[in-house]
């Protein structure tokens, strides 16, 4: 299947003047749709393109220079084809690396996915909070700059997982993986010593919450598990205001797009289109360096 988005005379965004915004959500692979679900409930009047970067996913592997620049190649063709009026990222791994760059580069707003350190650290009782995110998310001076501004009162247990953002992708692929590989990845999240246990987990990769009811019945004890989709759909009312009026309760328009589209069988086509996204597209940027 190829459709390349401009051509394809089915759903040429940027030539459709239209009263309710376009926004864009953007991340690696399908993490983003836990985002995109959360906006969408927000602005159901909106026209959304849902951007997944597949031909480079995961990012959670890329060096730091290859992510910035990765991000940038493809937004710049995004915004190129679909002219946003605002762009979510939803992704920790690119948004705690790459957002001032992109607000110095292009001039529409953007919103960030960040790990909810802060939040975290004010609900926990026993100060013992993990951030579960990909390696990339973990490593960065962001995220270290987070932990020390809001959970210095806490022992922040930072988990790089190398695999569950791939399980995540297999889930919605039709192809679940056994309990015991996710046990694998979950269990580096629970510490227990004499002061207490870990009460908090922040789910700090988007792709995570995909997994939210297995991991709830995998984990040793019951924790808090943050999800911050629903903030930064607050963050985009906050920016472009609820529904516009006389348009509250229409159907907004909604695309999904690959820059590779390899997984897009049967079991995905129907995930995305539960998801609130029937159309798809293909626009072909394969990934250069890693
Ligand atoms: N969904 C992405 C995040 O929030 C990352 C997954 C990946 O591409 O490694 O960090």
């Amino acid at each position: 299947m190829h459709v390349d988005l401009l051509a394809g005379t089915a759903y040429n965004l940027a030539a459709m003047p239209s009263p309710v915004p376009t926004i864009l959500v953007f991340d690696s692979g399908l993490g983003g749709l836990t985002v995109f679900s959360e906006v969408l409930k927000a602005r159901p009047d909106a026209r959304f393109v849902y951007a997944a970067d597949d031909a480079a996913f995961p990012y959670g592997r890329l060096s730091e220079d290859a992510l910035v620049a990765r991000v940038i190649e493809v937004m710049e063709r995004l915004i190129g084809l679909c002219d946003p009026d605002l762009a979510v990222i939803a992704c920790n791994t690119a948004s705690t690396l790459v957002l001032p760059r992109l607000r110095e580069r292009f001039a529409i707003p953007f919103v960030g996915t960040v790990p909810a350190i802060k939040p975290a650290a004010q609900i926990s009782r026993t100060g013992l909070i993990t951030v579960l995110a990909t390696p990339g998310t973990v490593a960065r001076d962001y995220t270290r700059g987070l932990v020390d501004a809001y959970a210095a009162r806490c022992r922040a247990n930072l988990v790089g997982s190398t695999r569950l953002a791939g399980f995540a992708e297999a889930e919605l692929e039709g192809r679940p993986v056994p309990d015991e590989d996710l046990r694998a990845e979950l269990l580096p999240c629970f510490a227990e010593d004499e002061t207490g246990r870990t009460d908090v987990v922040a789910l700090a990769c988007t792709h995570y919450p995909l997994l939210l009811p297995r991991l709830q019945a995998l984990a040793p004890w019951p924790v808090t598990w943050i999800d911050p989709a629903p903030a930064v759909a607050r963050r985009v009312v906050q920016l472009m205001g609820g529904p516009v009026p006389g348009h509250e309760a229409d159907e907004g328009e909604a695309i999904a797009v690959f820059t590779e589209g390899r997984g897009l069988g049967s079991a995905l086509r129907d995930a995305l289109r539960e998801k609130g996204l029937p159309l798809l597209a293909v626009e072909s940027l394969p990934l250069t360096r890693a």
